[in-house]
């Protein structure tokens, strides 16, 4: 499944995505980071960098990132934020707008974020409204912000209204993605990340999803070589698709397989209580299910999601509310039209469609979620 053309430098692989607006490289594998600073400032040429980074990335990699940008006599300006969502405010993006006036950072110079996928929404919305827009990069360090996230734009902040209410499209000018980063990262974290590159697998079709299934053993090791390959084919699917679709109005509806019910199950529990990525596998475990009844899928399709989402140890939602609960609060999902349940399903693995469910669809399958534990 090559759709890009990959260059390997040592343990370090670098492809250039065009995501149909924009194109960029990714530097993947062991140890990018001499790679990917030096294409960031010969491209760039900033005088300053602005490391955005949560409290306890910025304390496991900040200063190795600053070290490579102060070797290249380029300032840096480390900007720390709190860890996961509780970043994404008005008030957080307003502080760091002001920091990064008070630093006179220009035009010209570059803004990084050094984290996951909320420090790169964060990022990214700051990089767009600061002077109406200056260059951006991101540091990835987790797996779901690899395999989804860091690529294809979307930065934004929450309201009290909900989540990434107020935000844009920014691409970056550049994507790095170090396994190392992956060694130490939380059991729940990676998990949460295996279940959207399984997601991935499931969209993209049998090839990518019999490959998940050969080196799963080796995907739940850790293995630096798997997880560098794992991480390429989500970026470079997650490219093509974005390109076919780069402000989310069709195709990029796709990557929300799984998170109808997956959204509703975060909401209801509470924000933070389970990992997204463990919540979206509930989601694509019941999407499959109703999938046989509105798209066609076969039983052995279903079957293959479950077992691969097992052979990954995502463990399932144990859990349980009401369908009427449930419903509701899939109701509140921003990809509901006229006041009924989208949902992206699967005719076959590499074949999804979106389809306008009644409710009386929904609540027989919530039911029989809700009963029977799955
Ligand atoms: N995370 C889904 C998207 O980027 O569209």
């Amino acid at each position: 499944m090559a759709y890009f053309t990959r260059k390997r430098f040592g343990a370090v692989t670098r492809v250039d995505l065009d995501v149909g607006v924009a194109e960029y490289p990714v530097f993947v594998g062991d140890n990018p980071i001499s790679m990917f600073a030096t294409y960031v400032v010969s491209v760039a040429k900033p005088k300053k960098v602005v490391v955005i980074a949560d409290e306890t990335t910025a304390e496991l990699f900040g200063i190795r990132i600053e070290t490579v940008f102060i070797t290249k006599e380029v300032q840096v300006i480390p900007l720390t934020v709190p860890d996961g969502e509780a970043c994404k405010t008005w008030e957080v993006a307003g502080e760091l707008l002001e920091a990064i006036a008070d630093a006179k950072v220009g035009r010209d110079d570059l803004i990084i974020a050094l984290g996951g996928g909320a420090v790169s929404d964060l990022a990214g919305f700051v990089a767009h409204t600061y002077m109406r827009g200056v260059k951006y990069a991101i540091i990835s360090t987790t797996l779901l912000s690899m395999v989804d996230a860091c690529v294809g734009g979307k930065a934004a902040i929450d309201l009290a209204a909900g989540k990434n209410l107020a935000g844009a499209f920014h691409q970056p000018i550049a994507v790095m993605a170090d396994m190392r980063a992956l060694v130490g990262l939380p059991d729940c974290e990676f998990k949460s990340g295996l279940a959207e590159a399984a997601k991935t697998a499931f969209l993209d079709g049998d090839e990518f999803t019999a490959w998940c299934e050969v080196n799963a053993e080796k995907i739940l090791a850790r293995d630096c070589e798997v997880l560098t390959d794992l991480v390429l084919r989500c970026m470079e699917f997650k490219a093509i698709v974005v390109a076919s679709d780069p402000e989310d109005h069709g195709a990029r509806e796709c990557l929300n397989y799984g998170h109808t019910l997956g959204h509703a199950i975060e909401r209801l529990a509470g924000y933070g209580q389970i990992a997204h990525g463990i919540a979206v596998a509930e989601g694509i475990r019941f999407a499959a299910r109703v999938s046989v009844q509105i798209s066609g899928a076969s039983i052995e399709t279903v079957r293959r999601q479950d077992k691969l989402l097992d052979m990954f140890e995502i463990p399932v939602v144990a859990q349980r509310w009401s369908p009427l609960d449930t419903m509701e609060a899939m109701l509140s999902d921003k990809k509901v039209r006229n006041g009924k349940i989208r949902m992206v399903l699967m005719k076959a693995l590499g074949a999804w469609e979106v389809a306008e469910l009644d409710d009386s669809i929904v609540f027989e399958h919530l039911r029989l979620w809700e009963a029977s534990g799955m």
